[in-house]
């Protein structure tokens, strides 16, 4: 597969575009890989550095592992691909199974990212979290509350983004 840079902020129309449908963030926590699927996500220019951010709630497995993780990545599919592995990813836990062999993803590593990416074709983002930022409910609008009847808060970690990747086939 070919793997081109890209400038993380010239990529954003095609990874807003998917992330309704969808993108993987994957953590890797000492020895432990999981994926899940995510839907929201944040990006733009923080600390005069490029960031993505995304939200996970305390329920996750991936919240365990990227509460510990020094950083994290996201994959992007493109043109409504991997939709069954979206599926698959975004309603079954990695602390009952393991995700990415039952998905068959390859794993790809990236320079001073300890979490791996998944390797197929589209856009990949090597994050280093530089803030956590659990959701404080009282600063909240009421009009969001209808999202958390459980008051499962999500976290926002913003991650500088390291790297960034075209995989073509
Ligand atoms: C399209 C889609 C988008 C999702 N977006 C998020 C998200 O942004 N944050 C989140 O915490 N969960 C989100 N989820 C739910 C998680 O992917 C799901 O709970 C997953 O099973 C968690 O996996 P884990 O326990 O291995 O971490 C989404 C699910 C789907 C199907």
């Amino acid at each position: 597969m070919n793997q081109t840079p890209v400038a993380p902020l010239s990529v954003l129309g095609e990874v807003m575009e998917q992330l309704p449908r969808g993108a993987f963030l994957t953590v890797k926590h000492k020895n432990r890989v999981n994926t899940m699927t995510i839907g929201w996500g944040l990006a733009g220019v923080v600390w005069s550095k490029p960031v993505l951010t995304v939200l996970v709630r305390p329920g996750r497995h991936t919240f365990k592992l990227i509460e510990q993780a020094p950083d994290f990545t996201v994959s992007v599919p493109l043109k409504g691909t991997l939709a069954k592995e979206l599926g698959y990813c975004g309603s079954h836990s990695g602390s009952a199974v393991d995700k990415i062999a039952e998905c068959g993803f390859t794993l790809a590593t990236a320079e001073d990212c300890h979490s791996p990416f998944l390797a197929f074709p589209g856009l990949h983002f090597a994050c280093k979290t530089m803030l956590r930022a659990p959701l404080n409910p009282d600063l909240m609008d009421p009009s969001i509350a209808s999202v958390y009847p459980q008051k499962d808060y999500h976290t926002f970690y913003h991650g500088e983004v390291i790297g960034a990747w075209r995989l073509e086939e």
